[in-house]
């Protein structure tokens, strides 16, 4: 064996020792965020295609009405469809339905997340939390992109709009957004 070889053989062997627990975790990670990707979307896809729906047939306030009655149903429904240990939610710090109130390791990425954006940093696309050995969170932020959001989140001047969010929600804090801002986030809890 000539030295180059020797040499190649060597570097190839330290390298792969090196890389071999690292390779398994970063297995495991990549597992998880496509986990995380497929259900968020799934999610996201599901809420927006039947919004958009209610909204051409008849605007926001039939719109309020499909998220008031549908939008915990249809998350359900999305559940069903996932794998079981998945489970995908929203939760928002300023939350308009108490369901999606932000659990204690929740609120701290949604604090920490918040902080990031106010000093002017690009949020990441997802965050990853270890809860316990056996629980990961996935998280995807969720930002106001949308001119539509701010019809039922920004500052709402409808009086019949205004009043039935107020009906429906009596303790709403999901309101005087703007474009730009951090609505929330996406959560799919994967137990192993
Ligand atoms: C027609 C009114 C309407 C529009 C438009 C609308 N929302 Fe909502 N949104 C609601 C209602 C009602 C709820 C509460 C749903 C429930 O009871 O689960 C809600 C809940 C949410 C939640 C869950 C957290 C919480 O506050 O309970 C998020 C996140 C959210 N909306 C983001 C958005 C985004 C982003 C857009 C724009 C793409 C948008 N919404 C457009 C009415 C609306």
């Amino acid at each position: 064996m000539n030295l180059l070889k020797l040499v190649t053989l060597l570097s190839l062997a330290t390298s792969l020792l090196l890389a071999a627990p690292k390779t398994k975790e970063n297995t495991q990670i990549k597992a998880l965020i496509k986990m995380g990707q497929t259900s968020s979307k799934l999610l996201l896809k599901t809420l927006a295609s039947n919004m958009k729906k209610n909204m051409k047939a008849g605007g926001p306030l039939q719109a309020l009405d499909f998220c008031s009655q549908e939008a915990y149903t249809l998350t359900e429904k999305v559940n069903q469809k996932l794998p079981n240990g998945v489970r995908v939610k929203r939760i928002s710090s300023k939350f308009r339905n108490p369901a999606n109130k932000p659990t204690g390791n929740e609120q701290v990425v949604l604090e920490s997340l918040q902080k990031l954006k106010d000093a002017n940093i690009l949020l990441p696309k997802q965050l990853i939390q270890k809860v316990d050995a056996n629980t990961y969170k996935y998280y995807k932020p969720l930002i106001i992109k949308k001119q539509v959001c701010l019809k039922c989140h920004g500052d709402v001047k409808e009086t019949d709009l205004k009043r039935a969010i107020a009906e429906r929600y009596p303790i709403d804090k999901a309101m005087h957004y703007k474009m730009g801002d951090l609505r929330g986030a996406i959560v799919v809890t994967i137990t192993k």
